[in-house]
């Protein structure tokens, strides 16, 4: 039997009603909310847990966004673009491990061209059953079909806040295009991908108001795949610099904390039930102990273990800190799979693909 409360939390959510949620501090109201969360989660994508190998093949980047410790300009990181056979390798050992899929992450790197990730992808196709994710950031809608055409299966881009004034603020734009990550979003999903986007929590400037519309944008692009972490201050930015920070009144800015992740993760659960969630590296940053776990009982249901070379991965510095920087593969996915058996959970078998996307292209 439900509490009324959590019934409540089974109708729709009101905008007035996600501002209240993301304020609420009652420690028995959040326990509703988590347990309707962990019930949503259960009813509409099962309790498997899957996990996604995360591979980081470039750490170049072209642009200039604000927060990201991979910007052109921080030249202080020492770059990296992994070769075609070592992301091969690694794909192998996602595969050996069992994994339903491999997620290609880079800085935006033009370097890496449609032709090369084409081929890649389409050996990784062809080698092992393994999903495919591109989260490369913005590329034009040619090299995004091509990719599409040579087995690509799902696209990550996030579109980091849904207040056009902060976007413009934190990302200077690129060259002459002037696509909103919105509209790439549906471009992605006409070409027929399996569709992921999210935002960082408590970026300066972002308001509870700014957050709740998050959320309902991600109702109104029908997402796939949502993924949503804490905003961690990198000192090498210009968000370091407090003038250049946005400033909204007092107690209007969201705390980059772990709590806000939580409520985020359980309400975008809430609202988008098929979608599948990552419980985020970010998250385990700011709770080393137990923070994955807590993503993944109040609606998380994926988990991204790092097969990045550890010599890599250090580079792949977006923030400071980074859960999980110094681990091999093995010891990450070890770590994972007792975390995740701990908890009572089957650890997801095959692509894990969401049965939103597994709808729309039913019948
Ligand atoms: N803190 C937290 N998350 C960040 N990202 C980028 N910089 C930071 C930061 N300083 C997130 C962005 C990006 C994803 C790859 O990492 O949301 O889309
Ligand atoms: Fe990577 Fe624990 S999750 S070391």
């Amino acid at each position: 039997m439900h509490s009324s409360a959590v019934a409540a939390l089974l109708e729709p959510l009101s905008r007035p009603a996600l501002i209240g949620w993301l304020r609420e501090e009652d420690p028995a109201r959040l326990e509703q909310l988590w347990q309707a969360a962990d019930e949503v989660r259960q009813a509409h994508v099962g309790g498997e847990v899957h996990l996604r190998g995360l591979i980081e093949i470039s750490n170049f980047c072209i642009r200039l966004c604000a927060y990201c410790g991979l910007r052109a300009p921080n030249t202080e990181l020492i770059r990296y673009r992994m070769t075609e056979e070592e992301i091969l390798a690694c794909a192998q050992q996602a595969h050996a491990l069992a994994y339903g899929t491999v997620v290609l992450q880079s800085g935006e790197d033009p370097l890496l061209s449609r032709e090369l990730i084409a081929r890649v992808v389409r050996r990784i196709k062809q080698s092992y059953p393994l999903a495919v994710t591109l989260s490369l950031g913005e590329r034009c809608a040619e090299d995004w079909a091509a990719w599409r055409e040579a087995g690509a299966d799902r696209y990550l881009l996030r579109f980091e806040t849904s207040n056009p004034q902060l976007y413009a603020k934190y990302h200077p734009p690129r060259g002459s295009d002037r696509r909103s990550r919105i509209e790439m979003l549906r471009e992605l999903r006409s070409l027929g991908y399996e569709v992921g986007s999210g935002v960082m929590i408590g970026i300066p400037g972002q308001t509870y108001a700014d957050l709740a519309d998050d959320l309902l944008m991600f109702r109104e692009l029908d997402l796939d795949m949502i993924g949503v972490g804490p905003f961690i201050l990198h000192p090498r930015t210009p968000l370091a610099e407090s003038d250049f920070r946005v400033f909204v009144p007092d107690g209007e800015q969201v705390p980059a904390n772990e709590l806000m992740t939580y409520k985020t993760i359980a309400l975008a659960r809430l609202l988008c039930p098929r979608a599948n969630i990552p419980s985020t590296t970010a998250l385990a940053t700011l709770n080393r102990w137990r923070g994955r776990e807590l993503g993944l009982v109040r609606g998380a249901n994926v988990v991204m273990p790092n097969l990045t070379p550890p010599r890599y991965r250090v580079l792949y510095e977006i923030y400071p800190n980074k859960a999980c920087i110094q681990e091999s593969a093995d010891a990450c996915h070890a770590c994972l799979r007792s975390r995740i058996e701990n908890l009572g959970r089957p650890i997801g078998r095959g692509p894990g693909s969401s049965p939103n996307y597994q709808a729309r292209y039913s019948n």
